[in-house]
């Protein structure tokens, strides 16, 4: 038998959760965020699975989006941080990319270019974020500038992106929402330009803020996208269940150490399991003692550092697992936000991205 670590993505959550957040946003169009490998689900599968549901796929690079067009995609994609070189303009021209302007010199990449067919625009504007974006109280000039340019496909769309919005009572979400308003009211602009500020987050928190378009992207994966609330609250289903099996069982004397750095003694003698999974799989090694892994359905905990190719569990709440048992990392019957809770950051996002291609992946229909 080959190594056991896999992934199983589930088809039938991905929709649910699309449709969980399409209910909490009834009048917006969606953009699916399926940068980074679709938050490590795979960019591909997954945006085959979406590509009848959403109006646009929203990728960090046009390497990304030139991907998707070739395996046959032909709704809308973004490339939300905009083009690199100029010569990304022409692809994007061809190709009906909806390219985001966030910096001056794409601007004046624009001057010497002869476009086959006019750019979808978007400018984004930094409302408070401090990332990408033009300064909101400068930025009208540059909405200016594309609407005037011919090879700009009118009307220019407006974005921007909020800071804290999985802290809903962060005053500064107020302040970014505000500031968003009076920009594009303070610009006029046509009736039919459209606008756009909401990730997962925000969706299910700012409701009057929703615009034209939303753009979910941890929450379509099935993890909670706020700091206060589970998934299962926000009734978002896991995609992805990461699972390997226990590879070695030993009982370890008090005193023992455990792995790399000998980070952890054994207080007492120590049923241990050593499962195929480690940092190399994308299962984090700064992971702190006692996250929670399931064996055979008892919940069970790591133990000492998580290596390359393995980890260690704490068998004593399954005294009776075998070699070739199954365990869970998380996804269905273990919400990745309670593993997350062990990581340095507490979120779930770079456990997800972070998932490696030795991973197995099988999808459920
Ligand atoms: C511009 C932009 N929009 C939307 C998203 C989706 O955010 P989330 O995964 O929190 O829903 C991201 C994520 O990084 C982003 O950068």
């Amino acid at each position: 038998m080959s190594r056991s670590a896999f992934a199983i993505l589930s088809t039938e959550n991905l929709l649910h959760n699309l449709k969980v957040i399409k209910d909490n946003a009834p009048y917006s169009k969606v953009i699916a965020m399926v940068k980074a490998n679709a938050y490590g689900h795979g960019l591909r599968s997954v945006s085959l699975r979406l590509q009848k549901y959403v109006d646009m796929l929203g990728v960090a690079s046009i390497d990304e989006a030139l991907i998707l067009r070739d395996i046959g995609i032909q709704i809308p994609i973004m490339l939300a941080e905009g083009v690199f070189e100029p010569s990304e303009l022409l692809i994007a021209s061809i190709k009906g990319f909806h390219v985001v302007f966030h910096e001056k010199i794409q601007l004046q990449w624009m001057k010497n270019l002869s476009c086959p067919s006019p750019i979808q625009a978007w400018l984004k504007v930094d409302s408070g974020m401090g990332r990408l974006g033009f300064d909101i109280n400068k930025a009208a000039i540059f909405y200016e500038q594309l609407s005037k340019n011919c090879q700009i496909e009118q009307p220019v769309r407006i974005m921007s992106h909020l800071a804290c919005a999985d802290e809903p009572a962060n005053p500064l979400n107020q302040q970014q929402i505000d500031s968003f308003n009076r920009f594009v009211q303070v610009i006029s602009p046509k009736a039919s330009t459209e606008y756009s500020l909401c990730n997962s987050a925000a969706i299910f928190r700012f409701p009057a803020s929703h615009y034209n378009f939303i753009r979910p992207g941890i929450g379509l994966y099935g993890a909670s996208p706020l700091l206060n609330k589970s998934a299962a609250e926000l009734n978002l289903k896991p995609v992805m269940t990461l699972k390997t099996s226990i590879i070695s069982i030993k009982t370890l004397p008090k005193g023992s150490s455990i792995g790399y750095g000998a980070r952890f003694t054994c207080p007492e003698k120590m049923l241990i399991g050593i499962i195929a999974l480690g940092y190399g799989d994308g299962y984090p090694r700064t992971l702190r003692d006692s996250a929670p892994i399931l064996v055979n359905n008892s919940r069970c905990s790591l133990i000492g550092r998580v290596s390359m190719d393995t980890s260690t569990v704490d068998l004593k709440a399954c005294p009776n697992a075998r070699v070739g048992d199954l365990v869970t990392l998380w996804g269905t019957d273990l919400p990745i936000e309670e593993v997350a809770q062990f990581t340095t950051d507490n979120t779930s996002y770079d456990l997800l991205t972070g998932v490696q291609n030795r991973v197995k992946f099988h999808w459920t229909s």
